[in-house]
């Protein structure tokens, strides 16, 4: 039987993948190391599992001991794992901004998730560092796994992400490109590959609003900025990202990190998370700078599934803005003014009676009219209500008040074309309304026109 005692024994040994539609505009090979492939989804599988050996072996982690750690998710989830089988608790304090799928995965193995603001410097008692040394302070057997100080999280990388990437590649390795968080992935795998070729060149992905890629550049440790993009770049330097090993730090902005991120699974079928899109895309950006064919290696910290409330779902991406607008900059004055007699917005008022409103439809040829009360759009009324009111027991002469409707959505001219499509559910129609008054009406035929044009 060819079997692991255990699944801490199947942690490594991941894929490596060469990309062969994101990266076909470069001449470089760029090679992805598959690190959701791990059995917690994460590389972070490979340092948690050396953090809790290692503490197992000092004596700081006792039997029945309880784990604490503030991590963005992955490092919880690796030491979750090594903590079921191996029986000991677990407390995991979260920065606020991390997603729900990484939270209840955490919950899932039985730990105790604590969530604190992400607004507040390091050393705010508030912060998800800060309590979480508290909490492995006051709970008895309590050990904290500390992965931005603890050299088994980088000793890791060095025993183990090293040699197996060195092996994999038969030594081909040009560049290696990684994200730096903690920095133990990029500072323990660098030191290994260094020692076998000191030519290697290592590069870091830093997401934009991070301090690490002025502090490369400068040696000044600037102020951060929030980005969304998660897992890695810091408001700190960890003493386990050491920048000895690292010779280029490139820039990534949160847009190019979730398009590349979709692009990855689109094209190549690789489903991993938006730290991932950082590193494909570092690699691409680092591969335009050369004048020569080398072999690229970005590994891919983890998986697609623990985004898919964010960075795969539509509307957050545009509610963020990193979805192009299908109709570009057009706006709902662009249909306007494409609109034939738009510029004349014909209306009735509440008190009228269904025969005036039947020879203003027909006069102007429309088939719906605003309907105004005391200066204000109260509702519509269109042809097929006086039809059904006509064809009941309504007479011409009835006033049009109990025919209103309500069911129109509210647009201002500079809105984008783009909303349109959300507000026109339920066959709404919708009414721009520009400083307090009505500039127009448009239909779903007015948007069929607007769209035909366009093509
Ligand atoms: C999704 C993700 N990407 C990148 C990283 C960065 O890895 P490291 O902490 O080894 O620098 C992490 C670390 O937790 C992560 O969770």
């Amino acid at each position: 039987m060819n079997a692991a005692k255990n699944i801490l024994e199947v942690i490594g040994n991941t894929p490596l993948v060469l990309s062969h539609s994101v990266a076909s505009d470069v001449d470089s090979d760029i090679y992805l190391k598959l690190e959701y492939v791990n059995p917690g989804s994460s590389v972070k599988d490979r340092p948690a599992l050396q953090i809790v050996e290692d503490a197992e072996k000092s004596g700081e982690l006792e039997p029945g001991g309880t784990i604490v750690e503030a991590t963005s998710g992955n490092t919880g989830m690796g030491l979750a794992m090594a903590a079921a089988v191996k029986g000991y608790d677990c407390i995991f304090v979260m920065p606020d901004k991390m997603s729900d799928e990484k939270i209840k995965a955490l919950r899932a193995f039985g730990a105790r998730v604590v969530v604190c603001p992400t607004a507040v410097e390091p050393d705010d008692p508030r912060s998800y560092y800060s309590v979480a040394r508290r909490l492995a302070e006051e709970t008895p057997g309590g050990f904290l796994a500390n992965q931005y100080h603890n050299p088994s999280n980088p000793r890791a990388h060095y025993l183990d992400t090293g040699p197996e990437l060195w092996e994999q590649t038969g030594g081909e390795i040009d560049v290696f490109v990684a994200t730096m968080g903690t920095g133990g992935t990029i500072s323990g795998t660098a030191k290994y590959l260094k020692e076998q070729n000191p030519e290697l060149t290592v590069v870091g992905v830093d997401p934009i609003g991070s301090i690490y890629y002025d502090y490369f550049k400068t040696g000044k440790i600037t102020e951060a900025h929030s980005y969304l993009v998660e897992g890695f770049g810091e408001d700190i330097i960890p003493s386990t990202m050491h920048f000895d090993y690292v010779d280029e730090v490139v820039r990534v902005s949160d847009k190019e990190c979730f398009r590349y991120t979709r692009r990855l699974v689109r094209e190549e079928g690789i489903f991993a998370g938006g730290s991932s899109g950082a590193v494909i895309c570092a690699a691409i950006k680092y591969a335009r700078r050369l004048d020569e064919k080398l072999n690229i290696i970005a590994l891919l910290p983890d998986s697609g599934a623990r985004y898919l409330s964010k960075i795969f779902d539509d509307d957050w991406m545009r509610e963020n803005g990193f979805l192009e607008d299908r109709w570009g900059d057009a706006t709902i004055s662009d249909i306007l003014v494409n609109k034939e007699g738009a510029q004349t917005v014909f209306t009735t008022t509440t008190g009228e009676t269904v025969a005036d409103v039947i020879e203003r439809m027909k006069v102007h040829g429309i088939s719906q009219l605003p309907v105004i009360d005391d200066g204000e759009v109260v509702g519509l009324i269109n042809e097929s209500d006086v039809l059904d009111h006509l064809l009941g027991d309504g007479a011409h002469g009835d006033t049009i008040d109990t025919l209103v409707e309500t069911s129109f959505a509210v647009v201002e001219p500079s809105d984008r074309v783009g909303v349109i499509g959300d507000l026109f559910g339920d066959g709404r129609v919708l009414l721009v309304i520009d400083g307090g008054e009505l500039a127009g009406i448009i239909t779903k035929i007015d948007f069929i026109d607007f769209v035909t044009n366009q093509l």
